[in-house]
């Protein structure tokens, strides 16, 4: 019997490439997703790759009585949990929608995987949750703030998986903590499809490639770092999906709660990255150095040496994959999932 997995937000640009990975291997997975950020024709665009099939609901979070016929119609075991609201600027001029969806979203779900018994669950979290590192590499002990509502509904939903991991027995929670997933799966068949214009730099820096967007805005050159400009740690998105997997066999033999960092452990500067890009599209990319964008950090890369260790996880692709399968995605659909 192939384990049942619920997977939430699964249409969406992480959530479809862990579920091609789970359909690979031979995980049965039920997606709900309301459609606010993605498109269905991603999960066709996966049912493709992985040559499996995927039980999808349209359906809120929020949603109550919906979530619980979900669960009651399918025995679901565990739930990998990415639904959710994530532009930053967004949150800052709505935050209730924010806490609305990732905070009360969360709530909702965990209450309808309690009243079914269900008490295995992989949540997305963040780097953001470290705010603005004294120092880095950043290790999971690191003081945890929050600059932005989107940021603080990550803390807070951390904070309540910590309760309730240590209110009752029997519940099995990793929080992971993703850097900065960037790429799309090898077959260029799924990847990330922005709404409107990209807030993250390497969807923006293929639009430029693609010729959607005349030049990448780099935002501050002047930051302490090896050029100038802000430094991230880039992981493969088919590698953080690999990620979700690993934390589900942990959690099968693990109770309790799991924190961990999902990166590299590799800084790369923007200018780095628009370099490495240029090499995967042979094109040239123009950019214009401007001002800082408030509430970015210079610097932030992980210190992943704590998921080796506990889930026998560690990121492969290097960054000339990265920018090749994001290439790659972004010249097969130059407009995304719009066919
Ligand atoms: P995404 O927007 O592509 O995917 C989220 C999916 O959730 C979308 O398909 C959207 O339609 C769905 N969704 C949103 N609200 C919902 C609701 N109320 N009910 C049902 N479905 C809903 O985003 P992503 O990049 O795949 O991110 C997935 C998760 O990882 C999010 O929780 C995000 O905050 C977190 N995260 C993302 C990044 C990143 O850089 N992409 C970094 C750290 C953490
Ligand atoms: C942003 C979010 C963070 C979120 C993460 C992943 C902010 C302040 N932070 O982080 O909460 O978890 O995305 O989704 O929005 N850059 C440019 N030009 C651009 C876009 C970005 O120079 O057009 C630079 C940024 O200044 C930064 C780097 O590229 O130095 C990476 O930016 P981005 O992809 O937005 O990720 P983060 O800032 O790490």
């Amino acid at each position: 019997m192939s384990h049942k997995v619920l997977v939430t937000g699964g249409a969406g640009y992480i959530g479809s490439h862990t579920v091609v990975e789970l359909l690979k291997a031979n995980f049965e997975v039920i997606v709900v997703d309301n459609l606010c950020n993605s498109s269905r024709v991603a999960l066709t665009r996966v049912e493709g790759i992985a040559g499996g099939l995927v039980r999808f609901y349209e359906c809120d979070i929020r949603n109550s009585n919906q979530l619980l016929k979900v669960f009651r119609e399918n025995k679901i075991e565990s739930v990998i949990h990415f639904a959710g609201l994530k532009a930053v600027g967004e949150s800052v001029t709505d935050p209730i929608s924010y806490y609305e969806n990732n905070v009360a979203g969360t709530v909702q779900l965990l209450k309808v995987m309690r009243q079914c018994d269900v008490r295995t669950l992989v949540f997305s979290s963040s780097a953001t949750v470290y705010g603005d590192p004294a120092s880095v590499p950043v290790c999971e002990g690191f003081p945890r703030s929050a600059t932005n509502p989107y940021g603080r509904s990550k803390l807070i939903v951390e904070d309540i998986l910590e309760d309730l991991c240590n209110s009752e027995a029997g519940w099995r929670v990793a929080r992971l903590r993703y850097f900065n997933p960037v790429g799309a799966h090898a077959s260029g068949e799924i990847g990330e499809d922005p709404r409107g214009i990209p807030n993250n730099l390497l969807p923006y820096i293929a639009q430029v490639a693609i010729g959607r967007r005349e030049y990448l805005s780099v935002f501050g050159g002047d930051y302490p770092t090896i050029d100038g400009t802000g430094v991230r740690d880039f992981i493969h998105v088919v590698d953080l999906a690999k990620g979700h997997l690993a934390a589900l066999n942990y959690l099968g033999v693990n109770e309790g709660l799991l924190t961990a960092n999902l990166g590299t452990g590799s800084g790369v500067s923007v200018l780095q990255m628009v370099a490495a890009f240029e090499r995967a599209c042979g094109k040239s990319i123009s950019y214009k150095v401007v001002d800082r964008r408030p509430g970015d950090v210079a610097q932030c890369w992980a210190d992943p040496s704590y998921a080796k260790t506990v889930l026998a996880w560690e990121a492969q692709c290097s960054l000339d994959e990265m920018c090749a399968d994001a290439w790659r995605w972004q010249s097969k659909n130059p407009n995304g999932f719009v066919i």
